[in-house]
């Protein structure tokens, strides 16, 4: 099997795990759409789209929630 590309939810500072956060909302994405061309042809509608921008912000939000509480909130 190839490598894990989550291996683990666990992450050193809230900037990591939010970057955690983007990656696992992009990998949504191209669970969902498979063809790279495709989603490069999109880009740029939803790139300038604020609304679209807003619904991204989102996902990402819920995404660090869940990276959030894995990690305690990062309490010492
Ligand atoms: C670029 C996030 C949805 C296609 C990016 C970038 C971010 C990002 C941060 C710029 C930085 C980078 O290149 O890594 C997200 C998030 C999404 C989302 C969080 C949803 C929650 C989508 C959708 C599509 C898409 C729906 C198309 C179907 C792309 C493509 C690029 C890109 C093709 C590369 C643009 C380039 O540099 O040429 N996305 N995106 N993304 N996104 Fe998204």
């Amino acid at each position: 099997e190839a490598e894990s590309w989550l291996p683990s939810l666990v992450t050193e500072t809230p900037q990591a795990g939010f970057a955690l956060a983007v990656t696992l909302s992009q990998k949504g994405v191209a669970t969902t759409q498979t063809d790279g061309e495709v989603r490069q042809a999109l880009r740029p509608e939803y790139a300038e789209d604020p609304d679209s921008l807003i619904a991204v912000s989102q996902v990402i939000a819920t995404h660090f929630q869940t990276v959030a509480a894995a990690n305690d909130y990062w309490r010492d």
